[in-house]
């Protein structure tokens, strides 16, 4: 059966994960999305792994109930924990996001690349693995205690997330790293208040781009690219209050509310 017009399937913890579509919307403009913001369960960071599989399980399920031909797992705790057993379980192509410790690890001069990320990414085998294999380069690791749950509680803007910032980002700065790495989906959107703080020649590195440009391989790869010319459906599906997921859309896209 030709699968190449159903849509990806894309989930999170909430509305992280739409920095992630939105690369995935701007690379490839023949593709219909749904996207699942699991926000009733968030945070997932502060999860055990079982729970975090079961989560993902979920998700997943409910995408397939909606033929997403593929899922792009939108969270690197969901995916630092769970992918394995996510692809052993479903059918379909996934694509993961982990933190871009390889492209920072490769450019750094001083040695020394920070992370910020969720105390379930840390502590992921993934992620213990992923340090492991960097020789030679110190890594200064930072759980973003409480930033998901004010991200998805819309204060982007407070004095509460600047303040939570500077704590994180002082030992870094200290440490003198050349990159700073956004392990979790919901950072990017904390780039400019995270501008302020870090010296200017700090790299910031997320992996949006990089997981738009495989999906579109992936699909590539498994003949299901949509290259049919159409006007795209583009599904947000939230199981709470979805006044932060539109307000982040900018009100562009239908926001449903739903329990899955
Ligand atoms: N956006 C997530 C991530 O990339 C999940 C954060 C959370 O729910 O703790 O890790």
């Amino acid at each position: 059966m030709d699968k190449t017009t159903n849509p990806i399937g894309l989930f999170d913890s909430g509305i992280g994960g739409t920095s992630i579509w939105k690369e995935i919307h701007a690379l490839l403009p023949n593709e219909d999305t749904i996207y699942l913001a699991d926000s009733k369960n968030a945070p997932y960071g502060q999860k055990t792994k079982e729970e975090i599989v079961e989560l993902s399980f979920k998700n997943t399920e409910y995408l397939l109930e909606q033929n997403a031909k593929m899922i792009v797992v939108a969270c690197n705790t969901a995916t630092t924990n769970a992918i394995k057993e996510m692809r052993a379980k479903y059918d379909v192509p996934f694509i993961g996001i982990e933190p871009a410790l390889k492209p920072a690890a490769i450019h750094t001069k001083t040695k020394t690349i920070g992370i910020l990320a969720t105390k379930g990414t840390l502590t992921s085998e993934l992620f213990y693995k992923t340090v492991a294999n960097l020789k030679d380069i110190t890594v200064v690791e930072q759980v973003g205690f409480n930033l998901v749950k004010l991200i998805e509680e819309g204060k982007l803007e407070s004095d509460e997330i600047r303040e939570l910032l500077k704590e994180y980002l002082q030992p870094m700065i200290e440490a003198n790293i050349d990159h700073l790495v956004l392990g979790c989906s919901h950072y990017p959107y904390l780039v400019p208040q995270i501008k302020e703080i870090l010296p200017k020649d700090v790299k910031i590195i997320d992996s949006g781009e990089a997981v738009a440009r495989q999906t579109k391989l992936v699909l590539n790869e498994n003949k299901l690219l949509n290259t049919a010319e159409h006007s795209r459906s583009n599904l947000f599906y939230v199981n709470s209050d979805s006044t932060v997921l539109n307000s982040i859309l900018h009100n562009e896209y239908t926001v449903t509310k739903k329990d899955f």
